[in-house]
């Protein structure tokens, strides 16, 4: 691998507080130098890349992805997941366990790894479930799937419903330092729920899921949390009350961190009138008074992280009747863009964005895996170089990822990941900006 030279970029490292124009060198994987002015010692040989007008962070972490594979390889595999990941400027994402099987025991996370390792192209830490077969009955030996490597415990895309297995899972996350990750979900009350329950429901005759379903779980898990001084982590939280719910609980001193996707920041239910069953998601993207509580608690720090909750499906999962397609959106390739609508419209700080998705979901990983999160020297070369004002149109025929269900295929967006380096290695390249080589 040559060296590698990011030249005359605005660096943005929220873990070291640094916004300043300037260069990075990249050599055996590391980085081996970061600073303003000529570079020390130039390496004689190396790839250049001409950052001038661009932005040069840590790569991005996404705790929230579905890889699909074993089992789903229909709807993504982790190599297609992987590439698609560096084209969104992603560098690590943890994978989710809603797998066939599951990962529920050591043997699958090792499988996780392992394919990692030979197909992927950026980090992928696993996350283990909670229950065994994510059947919500029986925890998983948490401690045997901890030594594996798991960053997390969930069920994801079904919450732990029993409230006594909820109570042990967080006892064990709190001698074990990881997170329970829950998805928050009264099904009893979502039960046969399309979409948000409101005024756009009523319209297209679809039951609606109210904001009450989430929160109902999210403030028994918070009371369960303080229970047991466990480690709870709130799956895209969707809804304002969820919010208040989780800034009530951290000025109390629950151990609480909370995530949001860029969906739920920047679309609402009325989407659905437009997309159909592409913007079938869940939790269900809610009302523009909830878009707002959710940027509001980004800004506020109750919400930790913004995380993907990448989740592709196959086009006949989602070509079909509403109340029969999958709920998900595919995510990783356009949330840096959507993201950017944010900043543009001044409603975060590009700052805020890019700290939500580097040191913030590095610190809820800790440093199992090395330092992660930061461009400091002597850290591994996760790099993303981001165009803050270019303007695209999504195509979500040309997506790296298998999965081609995005709400937002045919939108222009302003900003856009342009190249992704992972451990060293140029990932992704968009020839068609001036990055250049
Ligand atoms: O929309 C969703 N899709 N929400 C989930 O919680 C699960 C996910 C999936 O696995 O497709």
């Amino acid at each position: 691998m040559k060296p590698l030279l990011i030249l005359d970029g605005r660096i943005i490292d929220p873990a070291q507080g640094i916004d300043e124009i300037g260069s990075l060198v990249v050599a055996e994987g590391q980085i081996s130098w970061l600073g303003k002015g000529d570079i020390p010692f130039p390496p004689a040989e190396c790839r250049v890349l001409h950052a001038q007008g661009l932005i040069v962070c840590p790569g991005f972490i996404d705790l929230h992805c579905h890889l699909r594979q074993p089992g789903f390889e229909d709807k993504e595999t982790i190599a297609t997941a992987t590439r698609a990941a560096a084209r969104g400027g992603f560098t690590t994402v943890g994978c989710m366990p809603n797998t066939k099987p599951p990962l529920d025991n050591p043997a699958t996370i090792d499988y996780v790894k392992s394919t990692a390792e030979s197909d992927g192209v950026i980090r992928v830490l696993p996350i283990g479930c909670v229950t065994k077969e994510r059947k919500g009955q029986e925890l998983v030996e948490m401690d045997k799937l901890a030594a594996a490597g798991v960053v997390g415990f969930s069920d994801d895309g079904d919450p732990v419903a029993d409230s006594r297995l909820m109570r042990q899972a967080l006892e064990r996350s709190r001698d074990l330092n990881l997170p329970i990750i829950d998805h928050c979900e009264d099904k009893a009350l979502s039960e046969g729920g399309q979409m948000n329950e409101g005024l756009v429901s009523a319209e297209l005759g679809l039951r609606g899921i109210p904001n009450a379903a989430e929160e109902i779980i999210v403030a028994r898990d918070l009371a369960l949390a303080k229970l047991t001084g466990g480690w709870l982590h709130i799956a895209h939280a969707s809804t304002t009350g969820s919010v208040e719910l989780v800034r009530q609980a951290k000025e109390s001193g629950v151990r609480v961190t909370a995530e949001v996707t860029p969906h739920h920041l920047t679309l609402t239910e009325a989407e659905v009138r437009r997309y159909g069953t592409n913007a079938k998601v869940n939790p269900p993207l809610r009302t523009q008074q909830d878009i707002e509580a959710l940027v509001q608690g980004l800004n506020k720090g109750v919400i930790d992280i913004i995380a993907t909750d990448h989740a592709p499906h196959t086009l006949a999962d989602k070509q079909c009747q509403f109340t029969r397609a999958a709920s998900g959106i595919s995510g990783l390739e356009t949330a840096f863009g959507s993201l950017m609508g944010l900043v543009h419209g001044g409603l975060i700080s590009l700052t805020t964005l890019i700290s939500k998705m580097t040191v913030a979901p590095a610190g809820i990983i800790g440093q199992r895996y090395g330092k992660l999160g930061s461009l400091a020297a002597g850290s591994g070369a996760d790099v993303a170089i981001l165009d803050p004002d270019l303007e695209w149109v999504v195509d979500a025929q040309t997506f790296a990822s298998k999965g081609k269900n995005t709400p937002l295929d045919g939108s222009k967006l302003k900003g856009k990941v342009v190249a992704t380096i992972s451990r060293g290695e140029l990932v992704y390249l968009d020839r068609t900006t001036t990055v250049g080589e």
